[in-house]
C-alpha cells in the first residue's frame, strides 16, 4: 500500500498537500494560522468533506496556541473569531461544521490557556485518528455487499485523499478489491477532474487497475453492463438519507437506476446531519464561472455565462445502501437510516 497523506501534523503547523497541482506535483505546503488554513480549504488546496474536517480541527489547535501565547487574558474571543472564518470556507460538507463543534464543545472544558492547547491537540489529533478507523470500517461493511460484483464506478474522489487514510468509496473498493478481483471505473469529474487527477492516481498507486471514463459515458458504460454498483462519498446525509455530493452524483444515480445498477453511499458518521430532514436544505456550494468557463472567455465585452454548482443531492429513494462506520441502512427511503447510525 502507498497511502498518501493530503495533511500531515507536525504538533507545531499543519501541512497540507496542495490537491490543485496533482498528480503533476506533490508539494506540501505548511500552516501556522487558522485564516491560513481556511483559506486552503476555500481554494480546494485540501478538500474532500472529512478532509476539511480535519484541517479544521487541526486549525482551531494552532489557533488555541497562537492566541493563548499572544492574549492569555482573551485568548477564547480570538479563537471564535478564527473558528467563524473555518465556518464561512465551504458550505457543503458538513464534516466541517461537525469538527468546529466538535472543538468548541472539547475547549469548554479548558481552565487554563494551557489546558486549552493540550485539549484541543488532543480533540484534534482525535478526529483524525477516529476517521481513519471509521474508514476501515466501512471498507469492510461496503465490500461485504460487493461480493457478488464484477464492476464498480466511482466519482470525484472519495479516497485517502479526501480523508485520513484508506477513504470511504475508495475505501470500500480497495478492500473489496484485496477480496476478489474488480473491474473499477472512474468518472473523471468535471469541471475540477478529480476522478482523473486524483482517484486515477490513487488507485493505480495501489496497482489496483482502474478505467478512466468521460462523465458523459456513464450511460453508454452502464448500458454494456460492466457495472453493478455505482459506489460514491457523501458531503451531508439528511435525517430522510437524502444525500449531497458532487455535482454529477444524482445523474448517476438516475441512470443507475435505469440500468438496474445498485448505489452505495460511503462515508462516516461525522458526515450525517440529523438537524436536515431532507435535501432540500442543504446549501449547494456555487464556485466561480472560471472554473468552467475556458480563460479566453475572460476578454469579451459579451459576458459569457457559467452555472456552477459544485454539489447536487441525490434522492434517497435512489439509494441502496448508505454505509458507516457504525452499520449499513439498506434502502434508506422505506427502512430510515437508524441502521447506520
Ligand atoms: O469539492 P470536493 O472535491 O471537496 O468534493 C468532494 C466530494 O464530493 C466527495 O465525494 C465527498 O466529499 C466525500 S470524500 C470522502
Amino acid at each position: 500500500m502507498t497511502l498518501v497523506n493530503s495533511l500531515h501534523w507536525t504538533g507545531a503547523s499543519l501541512a497540507i498537500l496542495d490537491q490543485r497541482v496533482l498528480p503533476a506535483e506533490t508539494i506540501y505546503q505548511e500552516y501556522q494560522t487558522a485564516p491560513d488554513i481556511a483559506d486552503a480549504i476555500r481554494a480546494m488546496q485540501v478538500r474532500g468533506a472529512p478532509a476539511i474536517g480535519i484541517a479544521a480541527a487541526y486549525a482551531v489547535a494552532l489557533s488555541v496556541k497562537q492566541h493563548s501565547e499572544q492574549q492569555p487574558d482573551r485568548w477564547l474571543e480570538a479563537v471564535e473569531s478564527d473558528m467563524e472564518i473555518l465556518r464561512q470556507a465551504r458550505p457543503t460538507a458538513v464534516n466541517l461544521f461537525w469538527a468546529l463543534d466538535k472543538m468548541r464543545a472539547a475547549l469548554a472544558l479548558a481552565t487554563t490557556p494551557d489546558t486549552a492547547w493540550s485539549i484541543a491537540r488532543e480533540v484534534a489529533e482525535a478526529i483524525e485518528r477516529d476517521d481513519l478507523a471509521a474508514n476501515r470500517r466501512i471498507g469492510e461493511l461496503g465490500a461485504d455487499l460487493l461480493t457478488d460484483a464484477r464492476g464498480v464506478l466511482t466519482h470525484c474522489n472519495a479516497g485517502a485523499l479526501a480523508t485520513a487514510g484508506h477513504g470511504t468509496a475508495l475505501g470500500v473498493i480497495r478492500t473489496a478489491y484485496a477480496r476478489a478481483p474488480l473491474s473499477v471505473y472512474a468518472g473523471e469529474t468535471r469541471p475540477w477532474l478529480q476522478g482523473a487527477r486524483l482517484t486515477v492516481w490513487e488507485l493505480s498507486r495501489d496497482t489496483i487497475p482502474v478505467t478512466l471514463i468521460a462523465d458523459s459515458a456513464a450511460a453508454w458504460l452502464m448500458r454494456q453492463g460492466s457495472v453493478d454498483w455505482l459506489v460514491v462519498g457523501a458531503d451531508r446525509i439528511c435525517a430522510n438519507g437524502d444525500t449531497a455530493n458532487k455535482i454529477g452524483t444524482y445523474s448517476l444515480a438516475l441512470l443507475a437506476r435505469a440500468h438496474g445498477v445498485k448505489v452505495m453511499i460511503a462515508a462516516p458518521t461525522s458526515t450525517v446531519d440529523l438537524k436536515l430532514s431532507a435535501g432540500d436544505a442543504i446549501e449547494i456550494e456555487m464556485r466561480d464561472a472560471f472554473e468552467l468557463l475556458p480563460d479566453c472567455y475572460r476578454t469579451l465585452e459579451q459576458p459569457v455565462s457559467a452555472w456552477n454548482p459544485v454539489f447536487d443531492v441525490t434522492p434517497a429513494y435512489l439509494i441502496d445502501a448508505i454505509v458507516t462506520e457504525r452499520g449499513v441502512a439498506h434502502r434508506p427511503h422505506q427502512n430510515g437510516i437508524q441502521e447506520c447510525l
